[in-house]
């Protein structure tokens, strides 16, 4: 599989397990709940932070494509503040499910954007060599 299909098939997986929880929050027990989203943060982090960030550090050239780094870059910053205010409150708070509604509404909006603007803007510039190495960094990820 190569890279841009395995990042996709990645975010869609985090998007489903969060959807999943969010129909499920009022069924499941609170330690299922907290189980569920300890797993949920941790891929998205490692999904935003580690794996697409490997795209953007092997381009050889920024040029033209400025917006849509930068519009990377505050999509991973929403990411992360609803990440920051869901482990402010406690699983049985009941501003949780809305934090995790607010989760669920960035991470759809960034697995949109990537599929649609960050990937093929960015694939576009990535030699088949480029695509190899980062598959080898990649490896070294999802491995560890
Ligand atoms: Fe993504």
């Amino acid at each position: 599989m190569n890279v841009i299909d395995y990042l996709i098939d990645d975010e869609n997986r985090i998007e489903r397990k969060l959807q999943d929880l969010v129909d499920n929050y009022l069924n499941w027990t609170q330690d299922r709940s907290f189980e569920e989203i300890k797993k949920i943060i941790n891929a998205l982090g490692i999904h935003v932070r580690n794996k697409e960030t490997l795209l953007t550090n092997n381009l050889k050239s920024t040029n033209g494509i400025e917006p849509v780094l930068e519009k990377s870059v505050q999509e991973r910053k929403a990411i992360d503040d609803e990440i920051d205010n869901l482990t402010q409150l406690h699983v049985d708070e009941p501003g949780f499910k809305a934090g995790l509604d607010k989760l669920l509404h960035v991470v759809t909006e960034h697995n949109r954007f990537c599929e649609t603007e960050f990937f093929p803007k960015l694939g576009a510039r990535l030699s088949s060599n480029d695509m190899e190495h980062i598959q080898q960094q990649m490896d070294q990820i999802v491995m560890s």
